[in-house]
């Protein structure tokens, strides 16, 4: 499992930070200051007091903390009553910081925390994380920022959101709640020896995800926990045998090599229909070019065999990594079928080479833009790579953005939206970085017309489901 843990005060950034890195990493935030939060609502919605530690003792004899996602959202259950959008006002933190320090309520929420990192590859934010929490952590930060920094970061939120506040009640209450934190008995907030120190002062939000990403790409070794899939990230090649490179050419085949690939693809039709039973809307769409890019959201290994069977019939080419070719015997069946080898960590100009070839020859380009599985699960998109703006506006080729409703689910019927083809005219001759950020934007933005189409279109069967059962 992955768990990356960030601490630190109060108002330093946080969960802001911890947010944006699981999301890019496409794994779970836990928001642990939550926690505490959602203990001290529920002990004020009982009119127990948040310093008496008999009476929360107590409290916790029928007390049960579920955390589930919405969307991705991480929301809090205690007995099943959602205390999230009761969590962030302001009286709520004072008294989140007062029952955080009663042992009974740190070792409580402190187990719920480590059977969850179990589990989950997680980012936790609080204040004990790397100190106490998970000492074993893969990555650990200490995020600050002086007292008055964070104060006014807090003011400008609070005056954006509508709300009246002081600056210097602000500041008060953040000088105290780092004392709090600080000197509590059990577990108080202090940095790690082993974790890397941000001063988040003087940095921008930008910088700091940055400098964490920067980081953690260092220390977690992300593709031990990647099952294979076609997904074009694997081994950096500086951990790849030399002979291993030397025997995995990057080419493209010719169309002649595709019969195999035809024979196949009728003769496993039929079991892709019985396993994952698919329904294509706008199907129509996949053929309105003949060569380009089809760039799809990515959830499991069986979700690029959909394409194959449907849009892809007289040949695929599919961007895979480097490790499926490994194995000669599935790295020949690979290349037969048109896969083509990509390396992590660096750029693969072979590959490169073989995509732009593919293009040029006016083929059908299956690629993840995502560069990674969905591993949440959830239809929120990682940050989009620009290596397909790149193709796209290199080779001036079309794009179709592709969404699956959902994970491909064996034996039940999965939805796969094909928008309309676009192409990034606008950005023919782009050679910045800026502008393959922008054109990446569009591409963004075709992937959340194709997410509302899908939706709409499962909501309409709802419907006319629900409708029928009323007759
Ligand atoms: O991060 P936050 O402001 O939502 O946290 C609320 C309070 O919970 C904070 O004052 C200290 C406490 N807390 C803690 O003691 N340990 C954690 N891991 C997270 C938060």
């Amino acid at each position: 499992m992955i768990n990356i843990a960030i601490d630190g005060p109060a108002g330093a950034g946080k969960s802001t930070i911890a947010k944006a890195v699981a999301k890019s990493l496409r794994i779970i935030y836990l928001d642990t200051g939550a926690m505490y939060r959602a203990t001290a609502y529920f002990a004020l919605q009982n009119n127990i007091a948040v310093n008496d530690a008999d009476a929360v003792a107590k409290m916790f004899e029928n007390f049960n903390m579920d955390i589930v996602y919405e969307d991705g959202a991480q929301q809090i259950l205690v007995n099943g009553l959602n205390t999230t959008p009761y969590l962030r006002e302001h009286y709520m933190s004072k008294a989140a910081s007062d029952i955080s320090a009663l042992p009974v309520v740190r070792y409580k929420m402190v187990d719920l925390q480590r059977e969850f990192a179990k589990t989950h590859d997680v980012v936790l934010d609080g204040r004990d994380i790397g100190t106490f929490v998970l000492p074993d952590a893969n990555c650990k930060f200490f995020m600050t920022a002086t007292p008055e920094e964070r104060a006014n970061r807090r003011y400008k939120e609070l005056l954006e959101k509508g709300q009246e506040v002081d600056y210097d009640t602000l500041l008060k209450d953040i000088i105290q709640r780092d004392y709090n934190d600080s000197h509590r008995e059990v577990a108080p907030l202090k940095q790690a020896d082993d974790a890397v120190l941000l001063d988040t002062t003087n940095m921008t939000i930008d910088q700091v995800i940055e400098a964490v990403k920067k980081v953690v790409e260092e220390k977690v070794k992300l593709e031990k926990n990647e099952p294979s899939g076609l997904v074009p990230f694997g081994k950096p090649s500086s951990e790849i045998p030399p002979e291993t490179m030397k025997r995995i050419k990057t080419y493209y085949k010719s169309p002649k090599g595709f019969g195999l690939y035809r024979f196949l693809r009728v003769l496993l039709r039929p079991l892709q229909c019985i396993l994952w039973p698919t329904k294509v809307i706008n199907k129509e769409n996949a053929f309105k070019f003949e060569g380009g890019l089809y760039l799809c959201n990515h959830y499991s290994t069986f979700d690029s065999l959909i394409p194959i069977f449907t849009m892809f019939k007289k040949e695929a080419h599919i961007l895979a990594k480097y490790e499926l070719f490994f194995n000669p015997l599935a790295g020949g069946i690979l290349h037969k079928m048109g896969a083509i080898p990509v390396r992590r960590g660096e750029a693969d100009t072979e590959a490169v080479k073989a995509v732009f070839r593919v293009l040029k020859d006016d083929k059908k380009l299956l690629m993840y833009p995502e560069g990674t599985r969905n591993k949440q699960g959830t239809q929120d998109m990682a940050e989009l790579k620009t290596g397909a703006a790149r193709f796209a506006i290199k080779m001036k080729k079309p794009i179709v953005a592709m969404v699956y409703f959902r994970p491909t689910k064996t034996f039940h019927k999965n939805y796969l939206y094909v928008g309309e083809p676009f192409t990034l005219e606008e950005f023919y001759g782009a050679r910045t970085n800026e502008e393959f950020h922008e054109a990446t934007e569009v591409i963004r933005r075709h992937f959340d017309e194709a997410r509302e189409g899908v939706n709409a279109y499962v909501e309409g069967l709802k419907k006319k489901k629900s409708k029928k059962d009323k007759k």
